[in-house]
């Protein structure tokens, strides 16, 4: 009987469930989906980055988008401005505030490539990471190079300026 009495008050709140769920859709959509995509990926911050693709991380350094937050002056804790020029803003383990998330100012490697927690525990696995290789990375850009911010936008130009990886000056002469 008390099998019976417990399948009974399941089903009961999983009734109950499905008719809250379905006065306040977007809330729980909203809810489950930051949930997964927590789980799945988050954002980690260019240090991780660097440990592995120095040559990058010390590219990037000199790239304009490094210096994308601190050029907001006053406006830093505006959220309309916060959206082009940090990392992850808004999303998980993303960009918070300069006092909570001071590790992802500025537009940084997973800005464009998106977040790297799976790329970091598994680099080969080729899935790992949103924007890898073979994507069109035009559609990227003008996520935030957008009419208003850079009308004359063209990928081929404004790709050559951020040529992000820099040659080790001294190359290491590999001994058998
Ligand atoms: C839709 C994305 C987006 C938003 C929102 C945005 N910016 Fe920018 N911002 C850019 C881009 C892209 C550039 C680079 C423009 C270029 O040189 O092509 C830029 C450049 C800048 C610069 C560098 C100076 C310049 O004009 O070249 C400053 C300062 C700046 N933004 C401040 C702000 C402030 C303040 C806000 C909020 C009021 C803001 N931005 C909101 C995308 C954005
Ligand atoms: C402004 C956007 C942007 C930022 C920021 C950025 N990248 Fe990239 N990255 C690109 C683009 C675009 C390509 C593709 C290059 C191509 O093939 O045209 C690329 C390619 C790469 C590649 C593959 C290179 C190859 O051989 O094809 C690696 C590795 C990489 N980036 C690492 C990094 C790291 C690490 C950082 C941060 C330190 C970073 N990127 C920051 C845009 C960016
Ligand atoms: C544990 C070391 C490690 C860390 C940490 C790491 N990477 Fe990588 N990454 C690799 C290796 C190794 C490859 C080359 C994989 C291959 O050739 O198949 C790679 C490849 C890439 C590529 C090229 C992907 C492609 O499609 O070919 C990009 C872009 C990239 N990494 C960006 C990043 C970014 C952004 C971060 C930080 C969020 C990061 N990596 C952190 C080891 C790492
Ligand atoms: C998350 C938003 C964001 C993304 C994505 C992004 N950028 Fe930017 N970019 C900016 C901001 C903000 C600036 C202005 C930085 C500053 O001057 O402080 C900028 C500046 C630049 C500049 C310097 C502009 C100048 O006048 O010299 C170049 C070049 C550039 N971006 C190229 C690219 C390319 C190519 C891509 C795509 C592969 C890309 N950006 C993706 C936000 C972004």
């Amino acid at each position: 009987m008390t099998k019976f009495k417990f399948i009974i008050i399941l089903f009961i709140a999983l009734l109950l469930e499905a008719i809250f769920c379905s006065l306040t859709p977007s809330l729980f959509q909203l809810g489950a989906r930051d949930v997964f995509a927590a789980e799945e990926q988050y954002y980690i911050g260019n240090r991780k980055c660097r440990l592995c693709h120095f040559e990058y991380f010390k590219g990037w350094e000199k790239d304009p988008h490094a210096n994308a937050f601190v050029r907001l002056g006053r406006m830093q804790n505006n959220p309309y401005c916060l959206k082009c020029h940090t990392t992850g803003y808004r999303e998980p383990q993303g960009f918070v505030s300069e006092k909570i998330t001071p590790e992802l100012r500025g537009v940084q490697c997973e800005a464009c490539h998106g977040p790297g927690s799976k790329h970091k525990d598994s680099p080969y696995d080729k899935e790992a990471l949103p924007i890898g290789r073979k994507i069109d990375y035009q559609s990227v850009c003008i996520k935030c190079h957008d009419r208003n911010w850079t009308p004359e936008f063209d990928y081929e130009k404004y790709r050559k300026r951020i040529e992000h990886k820099i040659e080790p000056k001294v190359k290491k002469e590999v001994s058998p």
